[in-house]
């Protein structure tokens, strides 16, 4: 973790804290300049490893600190960059262990920059990015907003959860690269009236670590969903809809392939659409009429999305490329019997049954169960896990069914 000279330099302890949390070890490298925002007591209580700033320490024997570092580390952050740090990289300059370490890298290396938006719009800056990302370099943010020098603008450090996912991206597997994934999330409404709707307790959380692991694979994604409240996963093509025909006219279009993309590799379609729709939807608010009775809804069932696009398209398309579609079941009662109905009766390849009604699983949880039911019949138990890990596993299935059609 480089540390450049900059007021942002407070954000990366944050980011240092996240990463040890979620199992990386870090070593702090800091500019002489960074160590004017914090201390190096402060990095070596965070980071757990003293830190490094010397070029030449009495303490390294052999003088060689900045290429072990450059080789050991599987990712370089430098967090902040500063406007002179980044033109210091652009130049190929060595003269303290930050930049030298810097040049003697060759593995991958993610920039997060920080500066006032005028010296980040300057064309010396403006070059230097580019000669940077010409040579390989990632870079995430800056983000635009308030800056600590009054000013507004593009120029703030990306937050540490972005500098987060940016590094999780760059260090996964490409196992979908070149892959289109389509993946429905969230529940659908279904409007009475201007102010009322049926809808379900889903909360998107299953669809949006899908996209997430999709997308840190490599795939590009487009993310259909009902009204959630979780932040666009970065990257992701979104497509918010509210009602279950939204939802379907959107999946049928990534699925085919329009004027705005092509056609999609794999579909996984995790939202909990809404079963039934008002008949009509009343144009004005419905009023109470007296004080006892209540109005007779009258519902019509929706179209089954999932069903719909297994019989569309099958899964061999004119082209030859395999495309695969994989459903979510959420079931009570006796699971997996009405599971393996239900996937014969949808038609899909994969169908992940989970038990609601399990502690730790369904609706709004972090965590999942689930067993995967395949074309030939077989099942596979995926034990209580994080709706993360859940994800990770699914799209490396997916990944395998759609690069060896003989498996499904
Ligand atoms: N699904 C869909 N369109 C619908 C209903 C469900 O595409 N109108 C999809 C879901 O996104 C999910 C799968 O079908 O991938 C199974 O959803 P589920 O709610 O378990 O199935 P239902 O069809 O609602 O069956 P039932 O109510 O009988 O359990």
């Amino acid at each position: 973790m480089g540390l450049g000279g900059g007021i942002a330099a407070y954000k990366t302890l944050e980011l240092i804290r996240r990463l040890r949390e979620a199992g990386a070890s870090i070593i702090p490298v800091a500019t002489e300049a960074a160590l004017q925002f914090v201390t190096g007591v402060t990095l070596q209580a965070l980071s757990g490893t003293p830190l490094r700033n010397a070029l030449f320490a009495p303490l390294e024997a052999d003088g060689m600190d900045h290429i072990r570092l450059a080789r050991e580390a599987d990712l370089v952050i430098v967090a902040p960059a500063t406007a002179d740090l980044l033109a210091r990289m652009a130049q190929g300059q060595a003269d303290d262990l930050l930049t030298a370490l810097l040049l003697a890298r060759r593995g991958p290396v993610l920039v997060a920059p920080a500066m006032n938006p005028a010296m980040w719009e300057h064309p010396a800056t403006r070059r230097n990015v580019t000669t940077l990302q010409e040579d390989g370099i990632h870079f995430i943010g800056p983000e635009p907003g308030a800056m600590a020098c009054g000013e507004s603008g593009t120029g703030r450090m990306a937050e540490p959860a972005t500098i987060q996912e940016s590094a999780r991206r760059i260090l996964t597997p490409k196992i979908l690269a070149g892959r289109r994934l389509l993946i429905t999330a969230g529940p659908t409404r279904e409007e009475l009236d201007p102010v009322r709707f049926i809808s379900n307790h889903s909360s998107g959380k299953m669809g949006w670590e899908l996209t997430l692991a999709a997308l840190r694979a490599g795939a590009q994604v487009e993310l259909i969903h009902g009204p959630v409240t979780l932040p666009p996963p970065m990257g992701a093509l979104l497509h918010p809809v509210t009602s279950a025909c939204q939802m379907l006219d959107a999946t049928l279009n990534a699925w085919l392939g329009t004027a705005n993309g092509p056609r999609c590799d794999a579909a996984i379609l995790t939202a909990a659409v809404a079963d039934y729709r008002p008949e009509q939807r009343q144009h004005d608010k419905i009023k109470k009429t007296d004080a006892t009775s209540a109005p007779h809804l009258t519902l019509t069932q929706n179209p089954d999305i999932l069903a719909m696009l297994s019989a569309w398209s099958g899964v061999r398309p004119r082209d030859g490329r395999p495309r695969v579609i994989v459903g979510f079941a959420a079931e009570t009662g006796d699971a997996l019997a009405r599971g393996h109905a239900k996937r014969i009766r949808k038609g899909c390849d994969l169908l992940a049954i989970n038990d609601v009604t399990a502690p730790g699983c369904g609706f709004g949880t972090d965590t999942n169960g689930v067993t995967l039911i395949g074309r030939d019949g077989r099942e596979e138990v995926w034990p209580l896990q994080s709706k993360e890990r859940v994800a990770e596993r699914l799209i490396a299935a997916v990944a395998e069914l759609v690069s060896h059609p003989r498996s499904l």
